[in-house]
């Protein structure tokens, strides 16, 4: 194989993605705007999430652009269905908040985008002992997309409060297929600072300390 310049980064450019990461928020529909999306834009976000890793690189993703209101509609019936069902599984004062929160924008946000793992016949490289691994990496393709749009000052939030199998017939996805994340992008009239539900009080943030163990559990 033939050796290729190598690029290496400024630290400024470390920074920058630093910043985009620190910076990328989840989206929902109180914050889309109507605008059209370029297609160059939309070419650009899907190209990121082409360049994301995956098990023995089998680039199992398969991405369904979806602008018709129709289609929309039809998904976010299973949305508000799923969310009645959701809202019963938290109790008193849970529940109260959780009704209030707004959970989605697949109406308000005039992209939205299916992402489906599409499993490989036959063995994976790297797959055989973990078979999660595929759809890891259809998951990585969909951060990349994240960081992408927020790059071009476009917000995007996930929405899984819905049936998969809903979401496949309303898209005629073959039986192969399995949803993994449902996208709404969108420019919006703002981005948050911090996570909505960490500053609607929902959760709060963990710190460094509670999630990094050294060497072994005790
Ligand atoms: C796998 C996944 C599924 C998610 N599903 C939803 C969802 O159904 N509705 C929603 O409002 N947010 C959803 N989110 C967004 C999270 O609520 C959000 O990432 C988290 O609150 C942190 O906020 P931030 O992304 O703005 O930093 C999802 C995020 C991930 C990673």
């Amino acid at each position: 194989m033939k050796e290729q310049p190598q690029r290496t980064f400024t630290s400024q450019e470390q920074q920058l993605l630093e910043e985009i990461m620190m910076h990328r928020r989840d989206v929902r529909g109180n914050h889309f705007l109507d605008t059209p999306i370029p297609e160059e834009a939309i070419d650009t976000i899907i190209k990121s999430a082409l360049v994301a890793p995956s098990v023995g690189f089998s680039q199992p993703w398969e991405f369904v652009l979806i602008r018709d209101q129709k289609t929309k509609q039809a998904v976010k019936a299973t949305f508000s269905e799923e969310t009645e069902r959701a809202a019963l599984q938290f109790a008193d004062q849970k529940q109260k908040e959780y009704i209030k929160l707004k959970l989605e924008g697949i109406l308000e946000a005039p992209l939205n985008i299916a992402v489906f793992y599409k499993p490989k016949e036959g063995p994976v490289l790297g797959q055989t002992s973990m078979p999660n691994m595929g759809k890891y990496s259809v998951v990585c393709a969909i951060q990349n997309m994240w960081l992408m749009a927020r790059s071009l000052n476009i917000g995007m939030g996930w929405v899984s409060i819905l049936d998969p199998e809903k979401v496949k017939k309303v898209l005629r996805a073959p039986k192969e297929n399995q949803l993994v994340g449902y996208l709404c992008f969108g420019y919006t009239d703002m981005f948050y600072n911090q996570p909505e539900l960490e500053l609607r009080k929902w959760d709060r943030k963990k710190l460094q300390k509670e999630v990094v163990i050294q060497e072994r559990y005790i």
